[in-house]
């Protein structure tokens, strides 16, 4: 093999090295949904986090909502069939995007964890990730982006 051979192939084991994992994160059950900016609100159809299965119909308990003109996702989180929690999918220690494991929120930099109420659960970060208003209305959660 010559050296050109050589770093091609490290250089496509490298960007395997990388990608699966972010794949096989994005398969690991999480649903994301990609939803509507309608003027300041980004709005969810609630029917998104029904799972309907033998004729009856359950409910996630967090999804994650995704725009093209957001910088980072925001992880919706199901109390009941009014209460939604809204959070911004970026570390407060130094920014890297988070990754949801069920009900936590993994950041694959340093290691902290946040709980689906964005409280810190592990450190280094020491503050709570942004959260944003929600409403239900007409079917829709509705997601207030100030
Ligand atoms: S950027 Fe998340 S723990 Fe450092």
């Amino acid at each position: 093999m010559n050296r050109k051979d050589f770093i091609t192939k490290c250089g496509w084991s490298c960007v395997g090295a990388f990608v699966t994992p972010a794949l096989l994160l994005r398969c690991a059950g999480t649903k994301y949904v990609s939803a509507p900016i309608e003027g300041s609100e980004l709005v969810v159809p609630i029917s998104s986090f029904e799972i309907k299965k033998e004729g009856t119909v359950h409910f996630r308990k967090y999804l994650v909502v995704e725009n093209e003109l957001l910088q980072f996702p925001i992880y919706v989180s199901r109390e009941d069939e009014t209460a939604y929690r809204a959070m911004w999918m970026q570390c407060t220690h130094q920014g890297a995007e988070l990754h949801p494991y069920g009900e936590v929120l993994q950041c694959p930099a340093h290691g902290s964890e946040f709980g689906s109420d964005g409280e810190v659960a592990n450190g280094p970060a020491s503050v709570s990730l942004r959260s944003f208003a929600t409403v239900v209305e007409e079917g829709n959660l509705k997601i207030t982006l100030r």
